[in-house]
This record gives C-alpha cells, structure tokens and sequence, in this order.
C-alpha cells in the first residue's frame, strides 16, 4: 500500500490524474476502472484540461464504470451514465462504443450482471481501477454486509448510502434504494487501484479501511490485500492517522 498526502483536494486531483495519465500514455488501450461520486470531480475535470492541451489521447481507452442506480434510466440527471457523460466523456476523445457502465434499468437484471462481468472479462481486466469510499466504507455499490460479493450484482443501498446521496436529488423519496454494481473480486482483480478520498468525514472510516481488521462490515479494508494499492487523500481525509 502507498499512501499520497495531498495538502488539499486540487492537490489530490492533480496527483490522481497524474497517475491516470501516466498509465494511458504508457498503454494508450488501457482498461480504466471509472468511479462517480464528488471525490473524483477535479481529477476529470484535470484530465480534460491535459487533454484539451493535447497531452493526453483517450481513443484507445476503454472504461468500466463501477455502478449505476437501479430504475434510472442513461437520460436521468442522477444517473451515473449522465454524471460521467457530463463530467467526462464528452469533453474528451473516448469513443462512444469503449464506454461502459451497468443498465440500470435493464428488465432482467441477473442477466445485465452477468453481461457486465463478461464483458470485463472480454476486455482483458482493468488495468487500473479509480475508488472514491463511502462514509461507511463502501466501493463502488459494495455495502457493508456479512460477506464480500465477488462479482456484478443488485445491491440494497444502506441507509446511510441513501441519506448521504439524498443532497443530489430534490426529494428524499426519489433517490434510488438499489443498484448494480460490480463485486469486490472485480475490483481486487484490477492490475493498479487508485482510491482519493478527502473531506474529514472520511478521515475516521479510513483509517479504519486502511488500518482497521480486514472484513465485509467495512468493504473497504480488503483494498489492504491488493499489491498495486495507492490512496491519494488531503490533509483532512488523514486527520484521524
Ligand atoms: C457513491 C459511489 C461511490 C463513491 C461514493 C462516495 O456511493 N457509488 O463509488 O465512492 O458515492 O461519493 P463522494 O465522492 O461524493 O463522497
């Protein structure tokens, strides 16, 4: 494990894109592992202005987005194919067909999982998997829970999940209780994982994550047993180390 002090969350940013770019200019094919959420905003909008300059070229990149909200369909604000599409995608040179993320509002859901763990397979594996970690510690969609999940599945957001992703939507009883995500076998078979993380709401659940007994109550912790593991966090993220 590598841990990276950023003084504040631009600094964070500009490290994580630093890796992201390095790793699509030493493999322009390479399999991004992709994550939403407010954490990995700067390291985009970062990525775009490197790409804007040209510096960076993503026509050969593919991307595998972690998750996306059950019943929400790709058009929907909230939906993560829009958040990524508004943030990322469409400011940069990725194409259209190497852009993936789980349907949420596919009608046979074991099916559209299944489809989603075969298609990471197909593309060879993700090279290099950014995380961002909840406030109770869990990546991508993978709650705490009595057991890891390994691969692509449904999950019942917790209601800590609910509560702290209601600041995104209008009304409480709009955000989605459910989601797809991939499983935590997926994300420990990524060659590199990046997770950033900043804000001292976090600072408490990871230090456990990082420190902590390694256990599905707090998903996280397994990232402890990847061998290409880096955290990126402000000095806030670390107050609790
Ligand atoms: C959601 C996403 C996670 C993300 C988390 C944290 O739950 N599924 O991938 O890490 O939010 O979000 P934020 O970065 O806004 O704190």
């Amino acid at each position: 494990m590598r841990i990276y002090k950023a003084a504040n969350y631009n600094e964070m940013s500009r490290m994580a894109a630093n890796i992201l770019s390095a790793q699509v200019i030493l493999k322009p094919a390479s399999v991004l592992g992709l994550a939403t959420g407010s954490t990995p905003l700067g390291t985009y909008k970062q990525l775009i202005e490197w790409y804007e300059k040209g510096d960076i070229d993503f026509s050969e990149v593919t991307s595998i987005n972690l998750d996306e909200y059950i019943g929400l369909s790709s058009t929907h604000e909230q939906s993560y194919h829009h958040f990524m599409h508004e943030n990322f995608f469409d400011h940069i040179n990725i194409k259209p067909g190497n852009i993936h993320l789980p349907d949420g509002t596919a009608t046979d859901l074991e099916k559209e999982c299944k489809d989603y763990d075969a298609l990471i397979s197909d593309t060879g594996g993700i090279d290099l998997q950014l995380l961002g970690i909840g406030t109770d510690g869990h990546i991508g969609f993978n709650e705490p829970s009595d057991a890891f999940e390994p691969l692509t599945h449904v999950v019942n957001l917790t209601d800590s999940t609910i509560k702290s992703n209601t600041r995104f939507f209008t009304d409480e009883e709009d955000v989605p209780k459910s989601a797809i995500t991939v499983g935590i076998k997926t994300i420990m078979q990524a060659k590199k994982i990046l997770m950033i993380v900043n804000g001292k709401n976090k600072a408490d659940i990871l230090k456990e994550a990082l420190y902590g007994c390694i256990t599905p109550a707090l998903p996280a912790s397994i990232l402890q047993l990847h061998p290409d593991f880096t955290v990126i966090g402000d000095e806030e993220a670390f107050s609790s180390l």
